[in-house]
């Protein structure tokens, strides 16, 4: 449809539909069920009008009392029927369309959990939930649901004008004349329709990131004391979010308006005409009266058929920000070509590398430099130099512009994401703690066995610092990990990470801001648990960990080994 197309134009629509479409597949029963009963609907209705001329013309007039029962018996069983079938249709699409929406929910969540970090992080995540959760409400109006509403109101159309046609051409044509210039005004309001759903569902995402973010953000604003200034921004987008909503009610009443006035201009039309035709002998009464009720009959199906037409833009909008997310066959897995599947030593090569986050003067320029297996490495730098991002690189959450690394002589993106995350754990700088028990932020729903748990929590200190609440492991976090120290929280960081006996331990600054008692406690961890295992920590404090093999700075882009004295 032409006049849906916007910036992309048609194209970009028919893309998206085909794309939506492809998750219809499973759905071909249920609309074909919906299909079925909305022949059924428009079957018990469409005779409706011819009974009453019949009635009226024939049996009334001719006092045939027992067709007159029959008739009236069948006029009952007709609306009956179709008002039952009407019912079951109506309550089977929504049922459709429900089981469709949350089944593409829970879809677009799991494609959205694997976007590779680096796409992800184009977005903020207020407005990402408000794609998954308002946008999301608005799929399915015409396809599952609709459609057979929509094609069942078409059939009733054909159907009743097909039957007034009969009656009388001239006084269809001429009751109808203004549903072409009706449908022209419609197309035409269809484009702002359109323009202004976009705006809504835009400012609506805005809204939901903004609030989300000023509630996270809440502890901050009180001791700032800026709840005047958060409160005037908060206020600035909700005001625009209502007025835009308002844009889009207005505009939605006018489109009312119009509907309304059909059927207005076109009753005047008909018993002017209808009633003069009968005085002179055109028409009977009984046509007259029928006309008028399937002129009326029409009013329904026609303006539901145009509000599901007005419904599309808004579904197109809302399909638009949903597959922006994931375009049709794009690649959703961030280890496309990784299948490789090893158990990994922790040798470490970097090989020419460089790398620049997107629209950024590159950050590393030509590292090389290797690491050996079994080995504790030090990476240290100013701040904001690079070495998070090299742990990023080497976790292949971003990908390298130039080079490559190698892990145990073969590139990084060659293997497979569960041997990677496996093998190779990194306690970041601030873990995210889920809601749940420790135990349950520990083990992440992976597959671990007891002793590993044990094992894990033993080395992490997380067994001694559980020992202060009645549950022990099983104690609650609460969102975030508020009810923790950053220390506490760091040590359950340390757990999750060793949980499954990784080979390759990344440590990012790990006891930052830490006091002198956790730190000691995280070394003595970190003591127990390096047996074995290759670890590379980034660290101001060269102190903080014995037997360090080698030390590398980063510094104006490069990585350089800096002389010291092995443990
Ligand atoms: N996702 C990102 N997008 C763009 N720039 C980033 C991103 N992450 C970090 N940076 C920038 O890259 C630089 C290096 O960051 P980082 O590796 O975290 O430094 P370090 O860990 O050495 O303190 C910083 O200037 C930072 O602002
Ligand atoms: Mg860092």
């Amino acid at each position: 449809m032409a006049l849906l197309g916007h910036h992309g134009g048609t194209m970009e629509n028919k893309k998206i539909i085909n794309h939506y479409l492809s998750y219809l597949s499973n759905y071909k029963g249920s609309i074909a069920l919906l299909l079925f009963l909305s022949l059924a609907s428009a079957g018990t209705a469409i005779p409706i009008p011819a009974i009453y001329a019949h009635l009226v013309d024939k049996v009334i007039p001719n006092k045939d009392i027992e067709t007159l029962f029959v008739m009236a018996g069948l006029l009952l069983a007709l609306l009956a029927l179709n008002a039952i079938i009407s019912y079951v249709l109506t309550l089977v699409g929504s049922l459709v369309r429900k089981k469709f929406r949350s089944q593409m929910r829970s879809i677009s969540y799991s494609k959205l959990q694997r976007l590779p970090y680096e796409q992800l992080s184009h977005f903020v995540s207020g407005d990402l939930v408000s794609r998954l959760t308002r946008d999301l409400d608005s799929l399915g109006v015409l396809l599952p649901k609709g459609i057979a509403e929509f094609i069942k109101n078409i059939l009733i159309i054909i159907g009743i004008v097909s039957i007034m046609l009969h009656m009388s051409w001239k006084l269809t044509l001429i009751s109808g004349i203004m549903i072409p210039l009706f449908f022209l005004f419609f197309l035409c309001m269809m484009k702002t329709l359109e323009e202004r759903a976009k705006k809504n569902h835009e400012t609506k995402g805005k809204l939901q990131a903004s609030l989300q973010e000023k509630i996270e953000g809440n502890r901050d604003i009180q001791l700032t004391n800026s709840y005047e200034h958060q409160h005037q921004s908060a206020t600035k987008i909700i005001q625009e979010s209502e007025s835009v909503l308002t844009h889009l009610n207005f505009h939605e009443a006018k489109m009312g308006l119009v509907f309304s006035l059909f059927p207005i201009l076109g009753s005047g039309l008909l018993w002017g005409l209808g009633g003069y035709w009968s005085i002179t002998n055109v028409l009977t009464l009984g046509e007259v009266i029928a006309f008028s009720y399937a002129f009326n009959y029409l009013f329904d199906p026609i303006s539901s058929v145009f509000s599901t037409i007005s419904e599309v833009p808004i579904e197109l909008t809302a399909l638009q920000r949903i597959f922006e997310l994931f375009p049709e066959n794009q690649q959703t897995k961030i280890l496309p070509n990784g299948n490789k599947e090893a158990f990994i030593r922790g040798k470490i090569d970097f090989k020419k590398v460089s790398f620049g986050y997107e629209n950024s003067p590159l950050l590393l320029q030509n590292l090389n430099f290797s690491i050996k297996p079994g080995t504790v490495t030090c990476i240290v730098g100013e701040n904001g130099i690079g070495k998070s991002t090299l742990f990023s690189l080497l976790l292949y959450l971003y990908q390298v512009n130039q080079g490559q690394i190698l892990i145990d002589g073969h590139p990084v993106q060659s293997y497979s994401e569960a041997t990677l995350r496996k093998n190779i754990s990194l306690v970041p700088q601030q873990a995210f703690l889920f809601q749940g028990s420790i135990k349950d932020n520990i083990i992440m729903g992976r597959k671990v066995s007891e002793q590993d748990f044990n094992n894990a929590c033993e080395l992490s200190g997380v067994f001694n610092l559980v020992k202060k609440f009645d549950k022990g492991v099983e104690s609650l976090v609460t969102e975030k990990g508020n009810n923790l120290s950053g220390g506490e929280k760091q040590k359950i960081a340390i757990a999750r990470a060793l949980v499954e006996n990784p080979s390759v331990l990344l440590l990012d600054e790990p006891t930052n801001n830490l006091d002198e008692a956790i730190k000691a406690s995280i070394q003595q961890s970190l003591l127990l648990a390096k047996a074995g295992k290759t670890i590379i920590l980034i660290t101001h404090d060269l102190s903080f960990i014995e037997g360090i093999t080698e030390i590398y700075e980063i510094k104006d882009k490069k990585i350089i080994k800096k002389e010291h004295q092995h443990a």
